[in-house]
């Protein structure tokens, strides 16, 4: 059946899949609910977004995204409360960022209404597949792509923007293995490392797969000079807190501007921690690490939330973090997690 609210079209399913889902065993970014929300771009302007049900997308093998990786992405989640509520946190944050890194890849801006009515419309129609479990949510993956025709490299006269939504468990199960690179990049200024550009995480598989090989779970990426910089992780910002001082890097061409790293600055600030926005050199941390000074180091990202890393290894060698009490990370991390899942006041006014 199809019905029409507030311009946008809605086909809904007939039959519910959701009974399929263990929500006792999700992990991350598995399954998928019964609805995503579809708009094309075509003649030069966006067509009214339909939300339809969840379904394989049937393109031409010359749709420029096969061929140039003209594509970019967000990460959202949205939270159910006890009383069964739901909220996001900062969702025009996503929708402004994602067309930041429209425009660096040369694709066309998405309305804000379009982004939050259509986002709204498919949360209502699949609110039963927000999980409830503890550190679960439903993930939230806008994403748009060049799915216009030809072997021209070129932009593409046609994209699809489509929201599709999982219900998942955290991204990492425990705590983290990184490595510091020393030999690849992930970007470079004037790149496109601070867009959220697929090609960006493609071209980090390789490097984290050799990591995984030696058993890191994840690469931790230094600048693209002299690899004498911690920049970023892959999925995540940074933070190292040496003593009692927090410090991430600054953001800047080749570094993503995180909406949970900027929540966690203003959260350590608010909790009278010395924050830094600073470069950290390599060999700062590892001084650091062998004075006893490194307290602690975490990544943070939408899907990673907080996690806390457990080793780092440099140049052959592994140093492990202290275990820590009331540690910056499990504050930082019970600060943000209980105003998205609305457990407390939300001062900064984040929670929507
Ligand atoms: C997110 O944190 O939402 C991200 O986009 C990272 C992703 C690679 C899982």
């Amino acid at each position: 059946m199809q019905t029409v609210s507030n311009s946008i079209i809605v086909e809904k399913v007939k039959h519910s899949k959701i009974d399929k889902v263990d929500f006792n065993n999700l992990s991350f970014g598995k399954y998928f609910t019964d609805h995503m929300m579809v708009c094309d771009f075509k003649n030069g302007a966006w067509e009214v977004p339909r939300i339809v049900p969840y379904q394989p997308i049937s393109l031409d093998p010359s749709a420029k995204i096969f061929h140039y990786g003209q594509s970019v992405f967000e990460g959202m989640k949205a939270y159910k409360d006890k009383d069964q509520n739901v909220w996001l946190f900062r969702p025009l944050e996503n929708q402004k960022r994602i067309n930041i890194s429209s425009k660096r890849l040369a694709m066309p801006e998405f309305p804000e209404d379009y982004f939050m009515d259509g986002l709204k419309a498919l949360l209502k129609l699949d609110q039963k597949w927000i999980p409830t479990a503890e550190g679960s949510s439903l993930y939230i993956r806008p994403f748009v792509f060049a799915s216009g025709c030809g072997f021209h490299a070129s932009p593409s006269d046609e994209y699809k923007f489509i929201i599709a939504c999982s219900p998942s468990a955290s991204y990492f199960a425990g705590k983290v293995k990184v490595l510091i690179e020393e030999k690849y990049s992930r970007s470079a200024n004037g790149g496109v490392g601070f867009a959220k550009a697929g090609g960006n995480y493609a071209g980090q598989f390789y490097p984290t797969q050799l990591a995984v090989e030696k058993g890191y779970n994840q690469v931790i990426w230094t600048d693209d000079n002299n690899h004498e910089y911690i920049e970023e992780a892959g999925a995540m910002n940074i933070f190292v807190r040496i003593n009692d001082t927090l410090i991430t890097s600054p953001t800047s061409d080749r570094i993503l501007d995180g909406i949970t790293r900027k929540s966690i600055i203003d959260i350590a600030k608010d909790e009278n921690i010395a924050v830094e926005v600073r470069k950290i050199t390599v060999k700062e941390v590892v001084e650091a690490s062998e004075n006893g000074s490194l307290k602690e180091m975490f990544g943070a990202g939408t899907a990673a939330v907080i996690s806390p890393i457990a080793t780092f290894g440099y140049q052959g060698r592994d140093y492990d973090l202290p275990e820590i009490k009331n540690s910056y990370a499990s504050t930082l991390k019970k600060r943000i997690t209980d105003i998205q899942y609305n457990k407390a006041e939300d001062k900064f006014g984040w929670r929507y």
